[in-house]
């Protein structure tokens, strides 16, 4: 069976799927995205993404490319053609096709939008989780609004590389000595008195949704959460660590810098708050 993408209200084969030249993502970075996971048929936090991507949009100052109906049906249709229950869905969004020229387009050029579905294996999430992952430091390079999220991704691209070629699954980001992010995904640590810390929400960090609902799921736990930034120091002499993102849920974090983390494997907190995480996100629209 063939893969399915929507490109601009048409689904076509994702092997035949394209994009302009002129596409003002392809030259400019001018758009943005949206990675929401499906499990059993179900968006979860759909809400959450879908008015991050209004967000967004304001922030670039973009018409919204469809309406947030017209959007879920498209994600519907593009589950049902791929036949995906568990899936990744990315949606991008950009200012369209124009002649090069940094200036927005002039009025009457529509935003361009393009989704893809892919599968995805929460067995094989959950083996990942069981087993947990590296980090490696990397310096936050990145521009001043990283809380949008731009398709401009080209430090994030570059950290994840070097954690790749270090054998690890994502890169920290610091700045000013302090760990803002993952490359793809929102940093934890858990503290010697049993809290959970990670950085606060503004222009230094994207706020994930996945950070959010976990936040909430902590909340339900009565384990604490102190939305302060730390330190590559305390996050290398944490108790426990992990990251959370649609891709990887809630992730334990094992190294860094290839040093062990607590005991070096999964921690009991990160493991509660896994499973909250995924009981959660199947009953929350
Ligand atoms: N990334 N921080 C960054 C820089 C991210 O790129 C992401 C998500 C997150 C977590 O956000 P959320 O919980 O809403 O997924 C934090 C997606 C998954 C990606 O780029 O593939």
């Amino acid at each position: 069976m063939a893969r399915i993408a929507y490109v601009n209200g048409r689904y076509m084969r994702h092997d035949e799927a394209r994009v302009h030249i002129e596409d003002r993502g392809y030259q400019f970075a001018d758009g943005i995205y949206e990675v929401c996971l499906v499990i059993g048929g179900r968006l979860w936090d759909l809400e959450g993404h879908l008015a991050r991507m209004d967000r967004s949009l304001e922030a670039l100052r973009m018409a919204r490319p469809m309406s947030r109906a017209a959007l879920e049906a498209v994600i519907g249709e593009l589950l049902r053609r791929n036949r995906l229950r568990n899936a990744l869905v990315y949606i991008q969004t950009t200012r369209g096709v124009a002649p090069r020229n940094h200036a927005f387009p002039s009025a009457g050029v529509a935003p361009a939008i393009t989704a893809t579905a892919r599968p995805f294996d929460l067995d094989k999430s959950d083996a990942a989780a069981e087993r947990g992952v590296g980090v490696l430091l990397q310096e936050d390079i990145r521009w001043g609004r990283v809380d949008i999220k731009t398709v401009s991704l080209l430090p994030n691209v570059l950290a994840k590389q070097a954690a790749a070629e270090a054998g690890c699954a994502e890169a920290w980001l610091v700045r000013d000595g302090r760990v803002t992010e993952g490359s793809s995904s929102n940093a934890w640590i858990v503290t010697g008195d049993g809290a959970l810390q990670t950085h606060p929400t503004g222009r230094e960090i994207l706020g994930g949704i996945t950070r959010q609902t976990a936040i909430e799921c902590a909340r339900d736990l009565q384990i604490k959460v102190c939305e302060t930034p730390f330190s590559a120091e305390a996050a290398k002499a944490a108790r426990e660590a992990f990251i959370t993102s649609a891709t990887s849920l809630v992730m334990p974090v094992v190294s860094i810098d290839g040093a062990p983390v607590g005991d070096g494997v999964p921690g009991p907190l990160t493991r509660r708050l896994r499973e909250a995480y995924k009981n959660r996100a199947r009953s929350v629209r």
